[in-house]
């Protein structure tokens, strides 16, 4: 998928992500979600570089800053391919735009690569060896995946196949005789 589309949402969403603003605590995706994110967290080591692959505007690092007022990371660098206008909530984070398929990152120098809602959007093949080339040996990757059955998989998977029946030449030709 290409930038552009997540460019367009985000200007038109600046505060739409998966934890930040939207929701109340106890709705949404609290509950389960964040406790599976809060028991990631609390494996986290002082000296971890951590990164978000697909950051948004920064959810899961605005998850871990509630948990950790004071964090217990070296850093955390929410990657982004679109550009998002993002207040950094805390000297450790850091925002940058890049894509997940060619990071700008040292060859391992990651200790814990997170995604939320993320990872998928990519094309794994050049994102899982983009992840394992810049994480150290023994590094995690802790990702949350769109379940194949949600709403949003099954609104992409209508939109996939009408797309895919506008391509069918038959269909385009039949079109096309009747602007005559
Ligand atoms: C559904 S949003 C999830 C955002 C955030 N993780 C959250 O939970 O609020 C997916 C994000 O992945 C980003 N993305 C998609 N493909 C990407 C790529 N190849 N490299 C970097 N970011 C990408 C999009 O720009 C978008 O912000």
């Amino acid at each position: 998928m290409s930038q552009q589309p997540w460019q367009s949402y985000w200007q038109s969403h600046t505060t739409a992500n998966s934890f930040l603003h939207e929701y109340e605590s106890g709705e949404g995706p609290y509950g389960i979600i964040a406790d599976y994110w809060a028991h990631i967290f609390s494996q986290f080591d002082t000296n971890d570089h951590v990164i978000d692959l697909g950051a948004g505007n920064g959810a899961l690092s605005h998850l871990y800053l509630c948990q950790f007022v004071q964090p217990t990371i070296a850093s955390w660098q929410n990657i982004d391919f679109a550009h998002i206008q993002c207040q950094t909530a805390h000297a450790c984070v850091e925002h940058i735009q890049a894509d997940m398929h060619a990071l700008p990152l040292s060859a391992n120098s990651v200790h814990q690569a997170v995604s939320m809602y993320g990872l998928e959007y990519s094309d794994l093949h050049q994102s899982m060896s983009e992840i394992s080339r810049v994480l150290v040996p023994n590094g995690h990757l802790h990702c949350l995946l769109h379940h194949p059955d949600s709403i949003i998989s099954l609104q992409s998977q209508i939109t996939i196949n009408v797309s895919e029946r506008l391509l069918q030449v038959d269909f385009l030709s039949d079109l096309s005789h009747c602007h005559q």
